[in-house]
């Protein structure tokens, strides 16, 4: 049977919520890991990582933690943003994410909005190079909403379900077997 992670990076619960969805949603054999928290890596089978894009970029923890990650692992990546979903922005830094994991088996993506509180608003706002996520987030304050936790629950099941098709992982066992 295999081993799923759900490894995540979140400063105000919004990306953690969406973990906990993709949690819920799969059954057998998974962990939900903070980021900052995860031990080894390498008995695992399917390892997802969530985190809020900042900065039209990936955190540097996350990114420490992606070129960490054992090569060939299968994985599958979500982000949370204040951009509207359909915007590039809501993409960037899934897309930077993937290049910093070209050594692991990227099975898929998901992304949705998440809400800034009010005093980080305040503190962007007035920032050029914020200005044109920040005009976005207003319309981002009821999310991560429950459509966004259903729709992560369905990729969480979809990428399971793509992760068992796609066979073993070719990567090699460094830990225990
Ligand atoms: C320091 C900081 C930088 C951010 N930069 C961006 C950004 O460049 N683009 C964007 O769409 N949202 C940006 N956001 C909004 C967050 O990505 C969004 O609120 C996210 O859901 C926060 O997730 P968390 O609660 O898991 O920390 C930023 C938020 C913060 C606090």
């Amino acid at each position: 049977m295999s081993k799923i992670l759900v490894a995540y990076f979140s400063r105000t619960g919004n990306t953690k919520m969406v973990a906990e969805s993709i949690h819920q949603a799969l059954d057998g054999d998974r962990t939900l890991w903070p980021i900052d928290k995860a031990g080894s890596l390498d008995d695992f089978d399917l390892i997802f990582i969530g985190f809020p894009v900042q900065s039209h970029s990936v955190p540097y923890p996350v990114e420490q933690f992606l070129k960490s990650l054992p090569a060939g692992m299968k994985i599958a990546l979500f982000s949370t943003h204040g951009a509207f979903p359909q915007h590039p922005m809501a993409q960037e830094a899934l897309e930077y994410a993937a290049v910093l994991t070209g050594h692991c088996r990227l099975l898929g993506t998901f992304h949705c909005r998440g809400k800034l509180s009010l005093p980080a608003l305040e503190a962007f706002a007035h920032s050029p190079e914020h200005q044109e996520w920040t005009n976005m987030v207003p319309s981002a304050a009821s999310h991560p909403d429950t459509h966004d936790l259903a729709e992560a629950g369905i990729f969480a099941r979809h990428m399971k379900a793509r992760s068992a098709e796609s066979g073993e992982p070719s990567r090699i066992k460094t830990g225990r077997s």
